[in-house]
């Protein structure tokens, strides 16, 4: 059991994991509005590159399963992603949603006044254009409103150290997933210029969790979907979590 004032809530990030993704179809402008609406400050999601070089929020590498037509994002172009429909897939209220754009994205958060997580999704067009993408990404940063708290993520070691040596000050986030347990977490993201950690939830032991926090990194737990495993983590030392339930946290842990 968890003691009651084991951790003071207004302390810890919860991330909306994709927008508000049980609410409305994941990683779409609805999804990124009912952020707001729920009263949570912080979202995250994922950006990908398609064929003719424009930044687009997706989580898959395909638009198979999010929308109502079929495609690998980085063989598409805008134009032929932007027929596509991302909302009917999950609810007849959200037909013609579309897969937004960086720059969409941005004028939202600025707009409701958001803070965010961008995942950089390892990018399989290639090298060259992985680099595209993220000097897209880091000159399109620069719209943020400097109210707006920025965390900038990846799997990938290699990206986010070209991310950081283009935005020495943006904080970055070296993701692990539970395959990668058996892996040296704080010398990887100490190589990438990170002092934030975002483990998955699966297989993370209190042991790391102290041992990290020890070290000094921030650490912020994926993808965490029922409130009590949140709280054992926040009483672990953990700093956040992602979620797609934020809107079902308790209003002391909506302050940041
Ligand atoms: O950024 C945390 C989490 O989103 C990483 O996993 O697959 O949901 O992007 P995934
Ligand atoms: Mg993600």
């Amino acid at each position: 059991m968890i003691k009651k004032q084991a951790f003071d809530p207004s302390t810890k990030r919860v991330f909306a994991h994709r927008g508000m993704s049980q609410l409305a179809p994941e990683n779409t402008l609805a999804a990124f509005h009912k952020v707001k609406e729920s009263g949570v400050h912080w979202l995250e999601t994922d950006l990908d590159l398609t064929a003719d070089g424009q930044i687009v929020i997706l989580h898959d590498e395909s638009i198979d399963r999010t929308t109502d037509k079929k495609g690998a994002i980085h063989e598409l172009t805008l134009a032929e992603v932007e027929t596509a429909d991302a909302g009917s897939w999950f609810g007849s209220e959200f037909t013609g949603q579309r897969i937004p754009t960086l720059p969409q994205l941005i004028d939202l958060i600025n707009a409701d006044g958001l803070n965010v997580n961008f995942e950089l999704k390892p990018y399989l067009g290639g090298d060259e254009r992985a680099t595209t993408l993220i000097e897209g990404f880091a000159k399109e940063l620069k719209r943020v409103s400097p109210q707006s708290q920025v965390i900038v993520s990846s799997f990938n070691a290699t990206m986010l150290k070209q991310f950081k040596a283009l935005s020495p000050d943006t904080p970055t986030a070296m993701l692990f997933k539970r395959t990668q347990s058996k892996q040296d977490w704080a010398a990887i993201a100490t190589d990438t210029g990170s002092k934030i950690i975002h483990p998955d939830v699966r297989g993370l032991t209190r042991a790391r969790v102290e041992k990290l926090k020890k070290a000094g990194f921030e650490l912020n737990v994926w993808t965490v979907n029922s409130l009590k495993a949140a709280y054992h983590l926040f009483d672990w030392g953990v700093d956040g979590v992602f979620t797609d339930i934020s809107h079902r946290f308790p209003e002391a842990y909506k302050r940041q």
